[in-house]
């Protein structure tokens, strides 16, 4: 479970993120959703320990991650940020083979390789391993940054929005990746998405965010109501009943 205790950020007089308090259940996967600037990426970045948090408590696993080592917090967490993707002359292997630094510090066991390969198999990159990221295209390169943090192994994941610059195929794959991450492997996954359709339709739990506070919390059906998403989203947002479930109809 990752639990926040009145967790505040303040960036300035104007622009301050919390209180926020909110129990994000252990297992399946929880999206993160909330118009631009809500504080989503803020609140991901604290509980990932990116970002200090100026007060209040955050929990993985039962680490409080203010006093937990660095090296115990990379076996319990890993994180995608939003931006700020390093493309260096790096090959997607030997990226995909950061994501186990923590376990290996720097010399690659088996073990690793074999975190590497599946990794790499997990997000379709086979073909691509050789290559440079800066020969890749946009979408190929988010996915082997998620390939990176996968490799990781750790029981939480957190991704802020994986599934930019992701056409249609490759978005589908990657949530149904990350189903299979939570329900194969275990996993916690915390995902910011900015399509409430797919969080509906692929997470467990849905915690939306507005104006730096979390005001809806629940299942998904709970927060695909015309009401919620047009007061969540500030525009008028029409949910009907899908072939697969409920969708956010918006123009
Ligand atoms: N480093 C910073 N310095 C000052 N203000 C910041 C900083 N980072 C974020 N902010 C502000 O904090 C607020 C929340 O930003 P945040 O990035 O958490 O939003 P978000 O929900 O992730 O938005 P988006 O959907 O656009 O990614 C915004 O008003 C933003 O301008
Ligand atoms: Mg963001």
């Amino acid at each position: 479970m990752i639990t926040l205790d009145a967790v505040t950020k303040t960036y300035s007089a104007e622009v301050s993120i919390g209180p926020v308090s909110a129990e994000i259940a252990r297992g399946g996967i929880t999206a993160l959703v909330g118009p631009n600037g809500a504080g989503k990426s803020t609140v991901l970045t604290m509980i990932g320990r990116l970002l200090g948090a100026d007060e209040g408590t955050i929990e993985v696993g039962g680490h409080d991650i203010a006093t937990t080592r660095s090296r115990t917090l990379a076996t319990v967490l890993s994180i995608l940020r939003q931006e700020n993707h390093f493309v260096t002359r790096l090959t997607v292997r030997q990226l995909v083979g950061f994501g186990r630094f923590p376990h290996s510090r720097g010399r690659l066991t088996a073990e690793d390789e074999r975190h590497i390969d599946a990794a790499i198999d997990f997000l379709d990159l086979a073909d691509l391993q050789d290559r440079y990221l800066d020969q890749l295209s946009g979408g190929q390169r988010q996915r082997a940054y998620v390939a990176m943090v996968l490799a990781q192994d750790t029981e939480y994941v957190l991704l802020d929005e994986p599934l930019n610059n992701l056409d249609m195929q490759h978005a589908v794959q990657m949530m149904r990746q990350l189903r299979r991450a939570a329900d194969e492997l275990g996993r916690t996954v915390v995902v910011v998405l900015h399509d409430v359709n797919f969080a509906a339709h692929y997470a467990d739990r849905i915690l939306a965010m507005q104006d730096g506070q979390v005001v809806e919390h629940g299942a998904p059906r709970e927060i695909m109501t015309d009401e919620v998403l047009t007061r969540v989203f500030h525009t008028e947002v029409q949910v009907v009943e899908g072939p697969h479930g409920p969708l956010a109809v918006y123009y």
